[in-house]
């Protein structure tokens, strides 16, 4: 088996670029199929899940292939419609292609995506939206069935700014006739970035950024070429790990503007930030600070994807930070782990008090989840000793190169088999 292993106590050092952003490729890999013709994706990152997603367009018939560090997607004959069980297992973010199958086929099928370690992960909203557009869905034994003979433009209200389900209802749209409103639409920047590409690639779509997002759909689609956005939770991750164990970071390929919830609190810790075109830059002499109560929110608020990330982050901060997790049922399943290095968290329902301890110590730990997982490394290098965190497929599925960035910036971490 596969393990990361940290010596902790290093400070981090140095320039490193940031990967293309893991939730803004995932959509625009499903959106690929509205145009039946090529797309190239450049700064496409190389993860499990990204392909896991080629699995599933080659399955559906298209032709996906690496040429280099470019992506291309052939979507000429898209001739399936179902997403099988195996593939959806192993991604439960394919609901991202009920909507964009719908739209090129007028059918899709696939088996519920269900849970995950984070807790229940409904999909009602996308439901809902796809049935306002007109599409017929069943849901029996396990599985949905959706069927539209042709889909209509409609106002689609969402009751909760879900993102998946936002980008589900875009996708769809682009295939329906007259114009469709998403009202109450997440305002996540991997959102704009998948308009970004709609747009590249004919489809005319504005708002995205705001809470209403207008489509046009039928519109005529053509080849395209796309470079994805940066991924602001890998950034906010290796900033937390800077913070952590001290030091002098600069992260390029990055919009600090995507993550300015996060590098607030790293200053509100004591570090100093600053954000510049394309860049971020962090210095930090290891003692935080605790700060005032993070609580999780749909963006602009602060990213239930970095809770983990600066928790860990804070771990050995003077004093005590209170997190509140509004997202998700499940999203603290990493305390234990930090607890097994000496972190001294509570966690009652939603909320997670963190008291600063003078030291971490390193220890066999398991990721429980992928930012769980980064939480783990996070807390290694600024841990005393040797941390091995085992089950890392969890943090392959979001981190392209993990030990090599982390590595690159002056850790003392190894991929090691054991
Ligand atoms: C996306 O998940 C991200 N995944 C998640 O990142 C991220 O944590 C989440 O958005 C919130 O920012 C991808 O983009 C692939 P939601 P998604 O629909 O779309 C409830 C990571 O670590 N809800 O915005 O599933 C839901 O239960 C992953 O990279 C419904 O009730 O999130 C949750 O409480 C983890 N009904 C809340 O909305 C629905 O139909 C937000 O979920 C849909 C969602």
């Amino acid at each position: 088996m596969k393990h990361i292993v940290i010596r902790g106590g290093h400070r981090l050092e140095g320039v490193l670029p940031v990967q293309g952003a893991k939730n803004s490729v995932l959509p625009i890999l499903a959106a690929t199929i509205l145009h039946p013709g090529t797309t190239v994706l450049r700064g496409c990152p190389r993860l499990s899940d990204v392909e896991a997603s080629i699995r599933i367009l080659r399955h559906l018939g298209c032709d996906a292939q690496w040429q280099g560090e470019e992506l291309v997607v052939d979507a000429s004959s898209v001739s399936r419609w179902d997403v099988p069980d195996h593939l959806m297992r192993e991604m439960r973010s394919s609901v991202i292609f009920l909507g964009a199958i719908l739209a090129r086929l007028g059918k899709a099928e696939m088996s519920y995506p269900g849970g995950c370690e984070l807790g229940p992960r409904p999909i009602d909203l996308h439901l809902s939206a796809l049935r306002k557009l007109g599409a017929a869905v069943e849901e029996k034994g396990g599985r949905l069935c959706c069927e539209a003979a042709a889909l209509e433009g409609r106002e689609i209200a969402l009751s909760l700014p879900s993102v998946g389900a936002t980008e589900n209802a875009m996708l769809a749209a682009c295939g329906a006739r007259g114009e469709t409103v998403i009202v109450n639409a997440a305002r996540e920047p991997e959102i704009v970035d998948l308009q970004n590409f709609l747009r590249s690639m004919g489809c005319t779509v504005r708002g995205a950024g705001s809470s209403t997002i207008c489509v046009a759909g039928g519109q005529l689609t053509k080849d395209c070429i796309h470079t994805v956005m940066p991924d602001r939770i890998v950034a906010a991750t290796y900033l937390s790990a800077a913070a952590a164990a001290g030091g002098e970071v600069e992260l390029t390929h990055v919009d600090y503007r995507h993550l300015s919830t996060v590098t607030a609190a790293l200053h509100e810790a004591g570090c100093r930030v600053i954000g510049g075109e394309g860049r971020i830059l962090l210095r930090s002499d290891g003692a935080l600070k605790a700060i005032s109560a993070v609580r999780t929110a749909p963006y602009p608020g602060f990213p239930t994807d970095a809770q983990a990330i600066l928790m860990a982050a804070l771990l050995k901060s003077r004093g005590t930070t209170v997190f509140v997790e509004n997202m998700f049922d499940n999203r603290y399943r990493h305390v234990d782990e930090l607890c097994r290095m000496g972190a001294d968290i509570s966690v009652a329902d939603r909320v997670a008090v963190v008291t600063g301890v003078p030291r971490l110590s390193g220890a066999t730990v398991r990721c429980t989840d992928l930012r769980g997982g980064a939480a783990l490394m996070v807390a290694g290098v600024s841990a005393e000793g040797e941390t091995c965190i085992e089950d890392i497929h969890h943090i392959c599925r979001g981190y392209a190169d993990p030990v090599g960035d982390l590595a690159a910036l002056g850790a003392d971490i190894r991929w090691e088999e054991r």
